[in-house]
């Protein structure tokens, strides 16, 4: 009697485990359907991403641990078939068997189903497509004042002068005493110029070059020298206290002012078309003498008076001169032997006029959506 009760006990054990395993069961039952393995999701339901796939994988390699591993509550229902009745137990046997196989049944197939869909979606991620289109870099281009620097560069290297490459920390002598600059000279003044350690500053101009040109090459010498330069004025629409020059250098046997005006004259036509007339008015510079500043016929109206050249119909562009004998003489050049004309101009205003662009700042604080403009 006690065996038949505790046989019945088992059974509704047995019951009772299958309903635990088909209630935790069934959130996974529709993996099993051949659907899910194809296309990544059963119709009325989101398409499982790989990461959880992976995790539902966990969660039923647990199921299994929990009810068919060795201590599952099966395990122990199989080894009570020994206690039953031996009328019994074939039967009650059977019994277990067929529970624990249709449960596993069950599990293997999504199992397997699941096992499939995370290959087919690992191969997904893994695989490049080759058909999409490439993803283009974005091809940068250069800078106008560097546009402008090239373009001058090409005229004088035509004209057969060299490309002198400054410095732009320079001592005392080169930015000063070798140029003529007298000790007393407004441009030593600490308000416009930014010294750095004792007896260094950053060159206010590409002057200094001619220096280190004539120490280095001797004479005759002819080249140009690009460069930025600094001094301490205050930025607004038309300063900033960085900016770029490109200074010119001739010295040889019998140079004289026609060669200056010639060279100049010939290098803003290149530049600015076959009719830009050139002009030149007397100035002062302590490295030349004489000095004179020159200027061009405007490029936008031809002379004829308009925005750009506030309707005087010429541009200023720069200063020049016969290069003095002190600067010769302290660059190691015999003056008695050789003459020279040197000239310094600005090409930031030069590329703001040419672009008619307002503020010179634009040109150095380097805003993409600006300086994309100029491809
Ligand atoms: N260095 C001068 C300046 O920055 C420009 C200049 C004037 C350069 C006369 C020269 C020159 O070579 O001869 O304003």
């Amino acid at each position: 009697m006690s065996d038949l009760n505790s046989l019945a006990e088992l059974e509704s054990q047995l019951t009772d485990i299958k309903h635990a395993f088909e209630q935790e069961f069934e959130r996974f039952a529709r993996f099993s359907d051949p659907v899910f393995v194809k296309t990544g999701t059963v119709p009325g339901t989101i398409a499982a991403q790989l990461p959880d796939l992976q995790s539902y994988q966990d969660i039923l390699a647990q199921l299994r641990t929990k009810y068919f591993g060795k201590k599952s509550a099966l395990a122990a229902a199989k080894k009570s078939i020994g206690r039953v009745a031996p009328e019994e137990r074939s039967s009650f046997g059977q019994f277990v068997q067929q529970t624990e196989s249709s449960l596993l049944a069950k599990l293997e197939i999504v199992e397997q189903s699941l096992r499939a869909r995370i290959a087919t979606e690992r191969i997904k991620r893994d695989s490049i497509d080759v058909t999409l289109p490439g993803r283009r870099p974005r091809h940068g281009h250069l800078h106008p004042i560097t546009l402008l620097r090239e373009k001058i560069e090409d005229v004088f290297v035509s004209l057969g002068y060299a490309i002198e490459d400054g410095r732009e920390i320079e001592t005392d002598f080169y930015n000063f005493d070798a140029l003529n600059i007298p000790q007393n000279h407004p441009a030593r003044a600490e308000q416009d110029t930014f010294y750095t350690t004792a007896g260094l500053a950053l060159r206010s101009q590409t002057s200094t070059v001619q220096i280190h040109a004539m120490q280095r090459r001797g004479a005759p010498v002819r080249m140009i020298a690009p460069g930025r330069v600094f001094r301490r004025d205050t930025p607004d629409p038309t300063h900033n206290p960085m900016f770029y020059q490109v200074e010119g250098l001739c010295v040889d046997r019998g140079i004289s002012m026609a060669h200056l005006k010639g060279t100049v004259g010939e290098f803003l036509r290149r530049m600015f078309g076959p009719d830009t007339r050139t002009r030149f008015r007397p100035s002062y510079f302590p490295f030349t003498e004489p000095s004179a500043e020159f200027d061009f016929s405007c490029f936008k109206c031809g002379g004829s008076g308009c925005r750009i050249c506030k309707n005087s119909g010429w541009i200023e562009l720069g200063g020049s001169g016969m290069v003095h004998p002190n600067v010769l003489r302290a660059a190691g050049v015999d003056p008695t032997e050789f003459s020279g004309f040197a000239f310094g101009l600005g090409i930031d205003r030069m590329v703001a006029l040419m672009y008619s662009l307002d503020d010179i700042r634009l040109l150095f604080e380097n805003d993409i959506r600006f300086l994309e403009q100029f491809d």
